[in-house]
């Protein structure tokens, strides 16, 4: 039972196109057909009995699916080891029909890779072997075939396939595998079960029309396009293409083809440009026509293939263009090649001259295209020789016999002004074109070599060559310098320079002078009082210097400062005294060195100090301040019994100082009464004086004697007259008579008569000779008053000595000071 349920070995067998299985009876005796199971290739053998060929295959188709068909090496191999050997063998499903061995099963013939034949095999050694047996477990060449005639009886080698009608999808040979099956698709379609259908590019016919039907979907396996063609078009290709199963379609996509004209040429000497639009010349072409430069078109322009095939208008054609007609030139000849017609387009014309002239313009013309001739025709003129240019800087008059610059021409050269000419004055054409001599030159009139001035520079310019005619040069001077001579000189055609030599010098400052008093001193670099100059300055003893001490003379010319000057030395200035004059004398300032001034007081005022003083180199004056210091009178005599009063301007009994005298009462004053002491020294007037007054002399009475005292003269003020009387006599009167100020006596004198008083008298006597110190003595009335008068007297006098300050005096006198004037 080995057979049945075979797991895994793979066996193939051809179906029927119908893919039908048949179920035959399981004869298999051990066979409980345990894996006989539907949708499963399983084997199947009879081992009941031996079949021919026709019963063997009715039995299985009977009870199975028909005889195997054995198709791989590997099916042989597990039939060889699962199956029984059986002496007879086994049919299997392989037969010649119409003598071709075929699959019995699919009517296919055997391929000659399937073949399996035993060696020497098939040989139908006895004919009509014309079924096929397979060694099983034979000793050689097991597994092998061989043919036998089908009437032999052999075991049936049966199959159950697995395949089902609709396996497949239809669309393929169910291939039945061990226990299954599987779809060799039909071409045209693929998949496990076919389902999937060839697809071919998608046709895209250019220009044709396409008309498809599509079985199994759109340009897949067996659709079909029918094209066809538009106006003017015809096919070039299949009709009709169909999607094979190779996923190609059965023929190359059609095209629609333009109906063809017959072919242009294009025409001589011309060209043809066609635009085919669908084909070469064929329907739609369209072809110009035009000619090689040189030639014009005659007849149509352009032609079209129309779609009956024919083109419209005419064959065109190219004629050549003609050109003017030439003439031989004069003095010389012409030869002419024409190769498409007289003077036509392409025809050349060779020039040449006689001997002597040369041909002006080209040798050879031809014939252009545009109808003109390449060049205008030549002429023959007169050897040239170069052109000549006036030389540089110069002239040149030429003459020319036959032509500019041409043989005969003569040319004479001059020299602008400042130039002069180096070589021939004048030279000709010859004939060979060639000038006489060499070119001539105009060179520029040298001027000697300039030189740059000391402490300067020159800048020239050379317009046509070094120091020569136009050069210029242009000089300056280094800073502090002024140029002097000419600033620029320009060399001349007269060989020598403009202007004058230049020459820097120092710029100069203003001359300086020593100051008045001092002295300078100065060193000159460059030149006096110049440039780089320097002067310094000092004054002489008693002079200061103002300004600065050094100057120098800078580049501009000036000073770096103004020039100093000495200036006295001043003194502190001085001012007349009171009363006084100054006269001065400044020699070189106010009141500074050199200045004398002299000092005078006015009248009644005399000088103390330097009369004169001067200021000195150090700046002090000599001598002292003066003063003017009224003149003093000597003290004035003061009269005795009298008084002055004295007022003093400027000082005490000085000049201008007045006294004014008066006397005491009972004096009376002669002289001056005011005195003045004048400029001189001395006072104005007399010494005043005071006298007393007088009062009428007194005689003695009679019988009486008159004793008198006389203070200050003869019966004058304060004499007093006691009269007296002889014995016996009395007085009668007043005894005592005083001289008043009034220059009267107090009393009128007494007469001396009889009789008297004795007592009265004594007391007088002994008062006339005593001193006053008997003051306890009680006196008389008339004693004391006289003492008291005397007393006060003395206090008169002292006060008159001593005036009040009502005057203004300067000063006032102490009794010294009085008694000392006195
Ligand atoms: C067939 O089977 C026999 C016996 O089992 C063996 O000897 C022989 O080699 C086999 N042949 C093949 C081709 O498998
Ligand atoms: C395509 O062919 C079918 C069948 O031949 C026809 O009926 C149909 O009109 C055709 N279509 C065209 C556009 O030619
Ligand atoms: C494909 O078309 C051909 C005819 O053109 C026909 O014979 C054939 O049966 C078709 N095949 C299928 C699978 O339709
Ligand atoms: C031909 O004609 C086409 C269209 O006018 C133009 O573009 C092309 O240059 C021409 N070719 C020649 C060789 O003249
Ligand atoms: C040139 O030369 C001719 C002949 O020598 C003379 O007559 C003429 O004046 C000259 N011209 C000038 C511009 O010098
Ligand atoms: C010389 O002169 C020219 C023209 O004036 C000026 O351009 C140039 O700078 C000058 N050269 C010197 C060195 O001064
Ligand atoms: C230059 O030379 C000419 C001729 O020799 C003379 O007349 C003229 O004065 C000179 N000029 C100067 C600036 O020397
Ligand atoms: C002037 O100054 C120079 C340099 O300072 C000095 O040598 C010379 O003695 C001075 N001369 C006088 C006269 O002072």
């Amino acid at each position: 039972g080995a057979a049945a349920g075979l797991p895994s070995a793979e066996r193939t067998r051809a179906l029927g196109s119908r893919g039908i299985c048949y179920l035959g009876i399981a004869a298999i005796a051990w066979g409980t057909v345990t894996r006989v199971e539907v949708g499963a290739w399983t084997y199947h053998y009879s081992d009941r009995g031996d079949y021919n060929w026709d019963q063997a295959r009715n039995y299985c188709q009977t009870f199975f699916t028909d005889l195997v068909a054995i198709q791989n090496k590997q099916e042989i191999e597990y039939l060889n080891n699962t199956l029984p050997f059986h002496g007879r063998y086994y049919w299997i499903g392989i037969r010649k029909l119409g003598g071709t061995w075929t699959w019995v099963g699919t009517k296919k013939a055997l391929t000659k890779e399937a073949e399996n034949w035993a060696s020497g095999e098939p040989n139908n050694r006895r004919s009509n072997q014309d079924c096929v047996e397979i060694y099983i477990k034979r000793k050689h060449e097991s597994g092998k075939w061989n043919d036998e005639p089908c009437k032999l009886k052999k075991k049936a080698l049966c199959y159950q396939a697995s395949c089902q009608p609709f396996s497949c999808s239809q669309r393929g040979e169910c291939v039945e595998t061990i226990g299954s099956y599987r779809c060799e698709c039909y071409p045209g379609f693929h998949g496990p079960e076919c389902e999937d259908v060839v697809k071919c590019t998608e046709l895209q016919p250019e220009g044709a029309r396409m008309n498809c039907s599509h079985p199994y979907g759109d340009f897949s396996y067996n659709s079909t396009c029918v094209f066809g063609c538009q106006e003017g078009f015809e096919r070039r290709g299949a009709n009709m293409l169909q999607c094979l199963a190779s996923q190609k379609w059965s023929a190359d996509t059609p095209t629609c083809t333009a109906i063809t004209c017959p072919v242009l040429r294009e025409p001589d000497r011309g060209q043809m440009n066609c635009s085919h639009l669908h084909g070469v010349f064929a329907f739609g072409s369209m072809c110009a026509f035009s000619c090689q430069t040189g030639f014009a078109l005659k007849g149509s322009e352009s032609r079209e293939c129309t779609t009956t095939g024919a083109w419209t208008g005419d064959a065109p054609q190219c004629e050549a263009i003609t050109c003017p007609v030439l003439r031989e030139p004069d003095r010389g000849e012409m030869k002419c090649s024409h190769l498409h017609g007289d003077f036509a387009f392409s025809s050349t014309c060779a020039f040449s001259c006689q001997a002597g002239f040369v041909l002006t313009g080209s040798e050879n013309l031809e014939c252009m295209a545009t109808g003109t001739w390449t060049a205008d025709a030549p002429q023959c003129e007169a050897v040239t020789c170069p052109v000549l240019r006036e030389p540089d800087w110069g002239k040149m008059n030429c003459s020319h016999l036959h032509g500019h610059f041409a043989f005969g021409s003569t040319c004479a050269f001059s020299c602008q002004t400042g130039f002069v000419l180096t070589g021939l004055g004048s030279r000709e054409c010859t004939v060979t074109g060639t000038w006489t001599g060499d070119a001539p030159r105009c060179e520029a009139i040298t001027c000697p070599v300039l030189r740059e001035p000391d402490r300067g520079k020159m800048n020239c310019s050379h317009l046509y060559g070094d120091f020569a005619f136009g050069s210029t040069c242009a000089f300056s001077c280094q800073t502090g310098f002024a140029l002097m001579g000419s600033e620029s000189r320009e060399c001349t055609a007269t060989r020598n320079w403009t202007g004058d030599v230049p020459r820097c010098e120092a710029t100069t400052c203003p001359v300086l002078k020593e100051p008045d008093w001092g002295k300078m001193n100065c060193s000159h670099l460059h030149g006096d009082f110049a440039f780089g100059s320097t002067c310094a300055f000092s004054c002489q003893t008693g002079f200061v210097l103002t300004g600065s001490e050094n100057l120098e003379c800078v580049a501009t010319g000036t000073w770096t400062a103004d020039a100093p000057q000495c200036e006295a030395i001043p003194c502190p200035v001085l001012r007349e005294p009171d009363q006084g004059e100054m006269n001065c004398s400044h020699l070189h300032r106010h009141f500074a060195f050199g200045s004398t001034c002299g000092f005078s007081c006015q009248a009644g005022f005399v000088l103390t100090g330097s009369e004169s003083r001067a200021c000195t180199a150090m700046g002090i004056w000599t001598g002292d301040t003066p003063r003017c210091e009224a003149i003093k009178c000597p003290a004035v005599a003061i009269p005795k019994m009298g008084q002055a009063a004295c007022s003093h301007f400027h000082g005490d009994f000085t000049f201008g100082s007045t006294c004014a005298f008066s006397c005491q009462t009972g004096f009376l004053l002669t002289g001056s009464e005011s005195r003045e002491c004048t400029a001189t020294g001395t006072w104005t007037g007399n010494t005043p004086q005071c006298r007393a007054i007088s009062c009428p002399g007194l005689d003695p009475p009679s019988r009486g004697q008159l004793s008198c005292s006389h203070a200050y003269g003869n019966f004058t003020y304060n004499s007093t007259c006691t009269f007296s009387c002889e014995e016996g006599f009395v007085r009668m009167g007043a005894e005592v008579l005083w001289c008043a100020a009034t220059g009267n006596w107090t009393r009128h004198p007494p007469v001396c008569a009889e009789d008297g008083a004795p007592f009265l008298k004594q007391v007088l006597a002994y008062s006339s000779g005593t001193a006053l110190g008997l003051a306890g003595v009680v006196l008389s009335g008339t004693l004391i008053a006289i003492l008291a008068k005397r007393l006060s007297d003395r206090d008169e006098k002292k006060k008159l000595l001593n005036p009040t300050s009502d005057l203004g005096s300067p000063g006032t006198f102490t009794n010294a000071a009085y008694d000392a004037n006195l």
